[in-house]
């Protein structure tokens, strides 16, 4: 049998974030946003996996199976309760779960923002409000110093083009729930500025850290009329956030899946006269993105096209992460790359098995061309609360019953372990 070899040292985990596995996350903008009234949130996240006390026995599932690294969140809202003052035993929380990684022989990564704020942090604009990077930096700091000796890679701000178009422009159904082109660009000048002060806070109290951003990419796919829509589209989501990353030690890089857009090839004129003016860019795309992704809908409606299709709706295409290293890679020559994410939901593990080895492999295939790429984290440790869609979809490589708490480590997560332990992959 063939196989595909990585090469020692190289990075293979697990993701989560706090307010998906955690459990009462109370104080969050998430939260709020999940008990108002009329709430687009599907259900709300209540215990989730009580991860917050569960964690020694997920992390010793993890490193029993061979995994060597674990990405988590720091809760900001339970680390900075009300604004200015610190939870000292919340900072002394994630300061044992961090020794409990380390201890079990895994590298934390570990995330300083996963999409949830402060109820206060939002109240007071959140990334929109001119301040937000300074507050945000002075809870980094505290963070930092707290973990800083035990933690090496450092994920800044995750996914801050899902947060800005998702919520701040609308599109997702997420928190604040704004819909203004002004809302997105105020959004992503906290977020950029953010990410930049992030950096700058872990490299000055612990200069040989390793900090990144992780960014959401997808593989688009336009036609050549949709080429030019696509390339706003892109920088609304994508490279608005990349565009200041050139100091960063490496890029996150995070994909689910590819995106044709088709467009027939007749509209090429239009649609590039069209771009050309300024409101149908900063108000009829962002109208047809809010319209794009509520029709594409919650994945639960079959897709006619014939297409493969996961729990989420998105085109079963592990090899996508391949496609969008290759694009990171040729903004930033050189530049380390990590597969912070990349992962499948869905309720048959054998899916979750091919993917796992159909991505890992297109990953291979990709360093083979030159391309630094340092690690591979599935999407997720444990089924998680899943955003506005809530727990319908599974992406764990370990099941759990929320009903009891109770875990099932899937196949899934031996596979990886395996491959983990043998930097092999046979193919
Ligand atoms: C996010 C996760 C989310 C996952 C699966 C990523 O965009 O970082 O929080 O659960 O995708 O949808």
């Amino acid at each position: 049998m063939a196989e595909v070899v990585f090469p020692p040292g190289f990075l293979w985990g697990a993701a989560t974030a706090g307010h998906q596995v955690e459990g009462d996350n109370r104080n969050s903008d998430w939260w709020a946003w999940e008990h108002k009234p009329g709430s687009p949130v599907a259900e709300p996240s209540g215990a989730t996996c009580e991860h917050f006390t569960r964690y020694p026995g997920d992390v010793e599932m993890l490193a029993d199976a061979g995994l060597n690294t674990y990405r988590y969140s720091v809760e900001w809202s339970r680390v900075e309760p009300s604004e200015g003052s610190f939870d000292d035993e919340a900072l002394a929380h994630y300061r044992r779960m961090t020794q409990t990684v380390v201890d079990a022989g895994v590298i934390p990564m570990v995330t300083l923002n996963h999409f949830t704020v402060p109820q206060w942090f939002a109240a007071r604009g959140g990334w929109a409000a001119r301040d937000a990077a300074d507050v945000f930096g002075r809870y980094c700091e505290r963070v930092v110093r707290s973990l800083g000796d035990l933690v090496e890679w450092w994920c800044t701000i995750n996914e801050p083009g899902n947060v800005a178009v998702g919520g701040y422009l609308g599109a997702l159904g997420w928190p604040p729930g704004t819909h203004r082109y002004e809302d997105w660009k105020r959004a992503a000048r906290g977020l950029t500025q953010g990410h930049r002060r992030a950096l700058a806070v872990v490299k000055s109290l612990h200069p040989s850290s390793r900090v990144g951003a992780t960014h959401g990419m997808i593989e688009w796919l336009p036609s050549t009329a949709a080429k030019p829509a696509v390339e706003h589209v892109r920088r609304m989501f994508e490279d608005a956030f990349l565009d200041v990353c050139g100091d960063d030690d490496y890029l996150g890089v995070q994909t689910y899946t590819r995106l044709p857009v088709p467009l027939p090839v007749w509209l090429t004129p239009l649609v590039h006269a069209a771009m050309a003016v300024r409101p149908v860019r900063e108000q009829l795309l962002p109208r047809l993105i809010r319209q794009a992704t509520h029709d594409f809908g919650d994945g639960t409606t079959p897709a006619t096209d014939g297409l493969r299709r996961t729990q989420m709706g998105y085109e079963f295409r592990p090899e996508s992460i391949a496609a969008t290293l290759r694009r990171a890679a040729s903004l930033f020559p050189g530049k380390d790359l990590v597969v912070t994410e990349h992962g499948v939901a869905t309720s048959d593990d054998t899916e979750r098995v091919e993917f796992i080895k159909r991505g890992a492999s297109a990953v291979r295939a990709a360093m083979d061309e030159g391309l630094p790429v340092r690690g591979y984290l599935y999407w997720s440790l444990l089924d998680n609360f899943e955003w506005t869609l809530g727990y319908r979809p599974t992406f764990g490589l370990i099941g759990v019953d929320r009903s009891t708490q109770e875990r099932t480590v899937r196949p899934s997560l031996h596979v990886l372990g395996d491959i983990a332990k043998s930097g092999r992959l046979p193919v």
